[in-house]
């Protein structure tokens, strides 16, 4: 079973990638590699780029790294009640090489935010687009407040923690 995880932030310090990160922890299954977008070099989805030089090297790596995946679990960081640009600018180029790329995956999905709803707007949005893209969504998970709720790299609100490590049982059972 091939595990990849990855936030849906650039940014060197996301608080999505310390809770995917986490989460991945507490699936403990050997091998799960933690992704960053941020190690491809891939500009904002255009069509002309698209039609003038095709698919770089690293539009390529980073679509093959998600086929090549049986288990998927992405923090969407959220943007002005929205998923990041960055992240849907990698799905719309993979989806340019083939539309139903996530089909067969098998999907935790998480968000958080510094504020009270906990990104649950991308959480929402981002999880219709996996679906689109023929991802299977089992569970899903939004930490509110992170800066309360996180901190050396762990849920500190017992509730939320126990929430978290229930419904990683729960994906742990159907995948
Ligand atoms: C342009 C911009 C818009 C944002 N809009 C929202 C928002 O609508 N809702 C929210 O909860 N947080 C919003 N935030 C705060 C982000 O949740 C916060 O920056 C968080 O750290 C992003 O996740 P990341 O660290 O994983 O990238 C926004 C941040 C930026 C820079």
């Amino acid at each position: 079973m091939i595990i990849k995880a990855f936030a849906g932030s650039n940014s060197s310090t996301s608080i999505n990638k310390q809770l995917v990160t986490y989460a991945s922890s507490l699936l403990n299954k050997d091998q799960i590699e933690i992704l960053d977008l941020d190690d491809f070099d891939i500009p904002t989805f255009d069509i002309d780029i698209e039609k003038e030089q095709g698919f770089s090297d690293d539009v390529k790596r980073f679509y093959q790294k998600l086929v090549d995946s049986d288990i998927l679990l992405i923090s969407l960081a959220e943007h002005n009640a929205c998923i990041t640009a960055v992240f849907k600018s990698y799905m719309d180029w993979c989806s340019r090489i083939n539309y139903k790329f996530l089909e067969g995956k098998k999907v935790f999905v998480m968000s958080t935010s510094p504020g009270g709803y906990g990104a649950k707007n991308s959480l929402e949005i981002g999880s219709k687009l996996i679906t689109k893209l023929g991802g299977d969504i089992l569970v899903d998970f939004s930490l509110p407040k992170f800066n309360e709720n996180f901190a050396e790299g762990k849920i500190t609100n017992e509730e939320l923690n126990r929430e978290l490590i229930l419904k990683i049982d729960e994906f742990r059972k159907k995948i």
